[in-house]
């Protein structure tokens, strides 16, 4: 490890898919020599943790709400979240300056624009790091500056909406929020309030490189000091230059992972196992679970499929005991997700198309079969589908729900059709390159640097 040349403060948006990729920044900081302090905004307090590894300590600040609210509250009280959370950051940078290693920099999710205000306002470097796409921002983007109107009323849509450095985007193909007023109001804001204050930035990072999204990053490179830093996956699966980087954890507070499918993933021949995966958010109706189940029994297919207990009760009953019974399928609650993706006997990746699953299965070489639920993943699901071509998105009925015979047609095509083969292919060039990128030299490791000689 390098002399430390600095101490940064990175402040991830209080959900584990925002976190990840925070973390995932702050080893590679670490590993270049920057103390790095990860401030949590939480309710429930927790004692400073310092990792072994690296010289990261993660800080709990108090974000307004009481122990026994549900960590959501947050979204339907974000006047709350905002006021108490701008007040502890502000305490914890002030207390911070007047330590022997003050620090330079504050990384932000902009999820939380008042952060960069903070930031700014105490003489600190304000750095914002979108953790979900330039695909999706862009379009928040338009939205706040007025060159895209979001319809009252989703019927009232132009068929295609055209933005800079884009392919036309159906209405489908639109994050969720842009698609018509008053769907959840609250995120809304939320999303196109990220570019309120973004001109006081002092930086842009984000976690994507270069070459995945040419034309939309030299659309942005021209107008915002924009660095890519991605993809925020951990070394092991990547350049492999931080040994002990083999997941999103720092040694604290990650929910432990069932690594006994692992072994029945070995028991399997290559490419024969469908995995299926929607985040950590996204809850299928209950009708789409059960269609979802049987078309992937209808495709014969083994499978491997992550169901959070809050949605296990909606699969069919009978589905989880006789797939293991017969031996062609695990339901498991948590797995090592990477190491899933990177096993030889996985064959296709059904999944939501959140950001971080997305990288994940193009950093491994894994095609995909899109099931995107909201946010940014339909946006996401387009650029799989049309511009990378490394898979195929499910179509839905008006009102969302895929057929088990669309999901299975998608699965066998990604498992066993020419089309499947070409998307293997197109991953595969897309894996080379996320190596490269990250890799010493490589553009998001020359971006990295830097942003480490702007604190020295
Ligand atoms: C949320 C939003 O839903 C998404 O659209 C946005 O891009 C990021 O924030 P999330 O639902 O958490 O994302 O999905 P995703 O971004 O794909 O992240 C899921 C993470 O959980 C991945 O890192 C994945 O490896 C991990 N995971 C998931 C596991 O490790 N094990 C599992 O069993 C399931």
């Amino acid at each position: 490890m390098s002399e430390a040349s600095g101490q940064v403060l990175v402040f991830p948006y209080p959900f584990q898919g925002h976190i990840n990729p925070m973390i995932q920044l702050s080893k590679r900081l670490s590993k270049k020599g920057v103390t790095v302090t990860l401030i949590i905004a939480s309710n429930n307090h927790r004692e400073p943790y310092t990792s072994d590894d690296y010289s990261i300590t993660v800080h709990t600040i108090h974000d307004g709400f009481l122990p026994h609210e549900h960590p959501q509250t947050k979204f339907n009280e974000p006047q709350r979240f905002i006021n108490s959370t701008t007040r502890s950051l502000t305490d914890f940078i002030s207390r911070e300056k007047l330590t022997s290693n003050p620090p330079k920099a504050l990384i932000y999710d902009p999820f939380m624009p008042f952060a960069l205000d903070v930031a700014k306002d105490l003489g600190l470097y304000g750095v914002a790091y979108f953790t979900q796409p330039w695909l999706a921002s862009l379009v928040y983007y338009h939205i706040n500056e007025g060159t895209y109107d979001v319809p009252d009323d989703r019927h009232d849509n132009p068929t295609f909406a055209s933005f800079p450095a884009f392919p036309l985007l159906s209405q489908n193909d639109l994050p969720s929020f842009a698609r018509e007023k008053g769907s959840y109001p609250l995120l809304f804001e939320l999303l196109v309030s990220q570019f309120c204050n973004l001109r006081r930035a002092d930086l842009i990072l984000c976690n994507t490189f270069d070459q995945l999204e040419p034309k939309v990053v030299k659309w942005m490179s021209d107008q915002w000091p924009v660095k890519n830093i991605g993809p925020a996956v951990p070394s092991k699966f990547l350049d492999n230059r931080l040994p002990e980087d083999k997941d999103y954890d720092l040694g604290d507070f990650q929910t432990e992972p069932d690594k006994s499918v692992l072994r029945w993933l070995a028991s399997k021949p290559a490419r024969s196992v469908v995995y299926v995966a929607f985040g950590t958010l996204a809850a299928l109706s209950e009708k789409q679970m059960k269609e979802t189940a049987m078309a992937i029994r209808q495709t014969g297919y083994s499978f491997l499929w992550s169901v959070r207990d809050s949605e296990r009760s909606k699969l069919p009953s009978g589905f989880v005991e006789e797939a293991l019974e017969k031996d062609y399928g695990r339901v498991a609650k948590w797995v090592p997700q990477l190491e899933v993706l990177a096993h030889d006997s996985t064959g296709c990746f059904v999944t939501h198309c959140g950001w971080n699953s997305t990288l994940e299965a193009l950093c491994l070489g894994v095609p995909l079969v899109g099931m995107p639920q909201w946010t940014d993943q339909p946006t996401n699901a387009k650029f799989i589908e049309d511009v990378w071509k490394i898979g195929v998105r499910v179509k839905t009925d008006e009102e969302g729900f895929a057929s088990k015979e669309e999901i299975a047609r998608c699965i066998v095509e990604v498992m066993e059709g020419e089309k499947g083969k070409e998307m293997r292919k197109n991953v595969e060039k897309l894996k080379v390159l996320a190596r490269e990128a990250i890799s010493e030299g490589g553009t998001s490791d020359k971006n990295i640097d830097e942003f480490v000689a702007l604190l020295t």
